[in-house]
């Protein structure tokens, strides 16, 4: 067991998020030859990771302005679910702002924590610019991501492994990044721990790979438009500090398509029993495609791998049903630095882009001319094999001098190939 400081012991004590069980998934583990563990952040109070640093955030507030404050919040489904639990946990009021299509379900688990909430604007950006509006005097605006509070909040996650496997750094940590907060706080409590070399895969979504973007510009990136399924992970930016920290911590950026996030919803639901958003189906997709060999090409058995289940609420039976309709087997298509890569027999293979007009990243008649462009090179690479293979056979043969060949055939040889051509079939032939 680790100890704690002080520090920390009391820290922990006063914290509105859970200890979350890190559990093994023999059938991944399997399928990729090494140990591949589910951190599962869906069972936070709120149902998502969003709660060790909003919590944090939520709670250092309260600690310095007291109960008479209003936390006010408008960016994002799980950013609001936290906010309204930390309220009536923390004991203040709380004033959300959602957009005005936001499911009634969301609604309802709003409310129902006794936060005062106000559906406005069509989208999340309008809904956020209303509620910075709301802040007053005695309000505390609540970030999604970019605060030391939430980062401090996140790196829990991390101290919580280090106990759970008893002190041995794993081979890599998946992680999904929206604004970066929790990439962020993950970073930062690695480097706190010691586990400096522990690389970070950064997932996003194609639609919303403002990190990967930045990393690839070597500056901060504002994507001109954000069109993912994954909402926990539509960020138009990320945090100034996620750039920072890339540059002092291993961290490989690398998205999937929407529709390979949302089929490993449907995996991960049916190997788990448990219903997660998009943004986790993101970092779940690398182990169901095992890109993340391809990432980590000397993952072996003795390897661990730990995926980061953030959970979340954007996510229902019939979502997931549409998901499985829409988005059964799709084709795997990521971009890791500036290319684009289309997973085909195992390999990856180098192709222009990403479609974002299409659901599944690529058309399927350029999906088709693809594979029959690759079916084509590999027959003619078996063919130039077989050829090369008979014409060394022949100069073999060539090189080899006439009573050596006699030679080397024993009596025995000699007797089955006599046997060999009186079988009847060799006769009637
Ligand atoms: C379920 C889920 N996972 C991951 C993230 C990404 O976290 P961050 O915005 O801190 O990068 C979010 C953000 O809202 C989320 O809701």
């Amino acid at each position: 067991m680790e100890e704690y400081s002080d520090d920390e012991q009391q820290r922990s004590s006063q914290a509105l998020h859970v200890q979350t069980p890190l559990i093994h998934s023999p059938k991944l583990s399997i399928k990729l030859d090494c140990n591949v563990y589910f951190k599962i952040e869906n069972v936070q109070p709120s149902g998502s990771v969003k709660m060790r640093g909003i919590g944090n955030f939520c709670y250092k507030a309260v600690q310095s302005r007291g109960t008479d404050i209003h936390l006010v919040c408008g960016s994002g489904i799980n950013t609001v679910l936290a906010v309204a639990y930390c309220a009536r946990q923390l004991n203040v009021s709380a004033i959300t702002v959602m957009p005005k299509d936001t499911a009634t379900s969301i609604c309802d688990a709003v409310r129902l924590e006794g936060t005062h909430l106000i559906l406005y604007g069509e989208d999340w950006p309008a809904a956020d610019e209303h509620a910075r509006k709301l802040v007053k005097r005695n309000s505390v605006y609540v970030p999604s991501a970019d605060h030391s509070d939430i980062w401090e909040g996140h790196a829990s996650i991390i101290r919580e492994l280090k106990e759970q496997l008893q002190g041995n750094p794993p081979a890599a940590i998946i992680c999904p990044v929206g604004g970066g907060g929790l990439l962020n706080g993950v970073i930062t409590g690695l480097q706190n721990i010691g586990w400096k070399n522990v690389p970070v895969i950064a997932v996003e979504t194609h639609g919303s790979n403002a990190f990967q973007a930045s990393v690839v510009a070597g500056k901060l990136v504002t994507l001109p438009k954000i069109s993912t399924i994954a909402s926990g992970l539509a960020a138009s930016t990320v945090s100034s500090k996620s750039l920072e920290l890339s540059l002092v911590h291993p961290v490989v950026p690398f998205a999937v398509s929407d529709a390979m996030a949302a089929d490993a919803v449907r995996l991960f639901a049916e190997d788990t029993k448990m219903i997660v958003e998009a943004a986790s189906g993101a970092v779940l997709s690398l182990c169901y495609t095992q890109l993340i060999r391809d990432i980590l090409p000397s993952l072996g058995q003795e390897c661990d791998v730990v995926v980061l289940v953030t959970g979340g609420s954007d996510i229902s039976l019939s979502q997931l049903d549409e998901y499985r309709k829409k988005f059964y087997r799709p084709p795997v298509i990521v971009k890791s630095g500036g290319e684009v890569f289309l997973k085909m027999d195992d390999k990856l293979t180098h192709i222009q882009g990403v479609d974002m007009s299409e659901p599944l990243g690529i058309s399927s008649d350029n999906l088709t001319k693809i594979n029959q462009g690759h079916k084509q090179k590999v027959k003619e690479s078996n063919r130039q094999q077989r050829l090369q293979q008979q014409q060394e056979q022949q100069k073999l043969v060539a090189d080899t001098p006439m009573e050596d060949s006699f030679q080397v055939s024993t009596q025995e040889e000699e007797e089955d190939m006599l046997i060999v051509n009186a079988s009847p079939s060799a006769n009637t032939l």
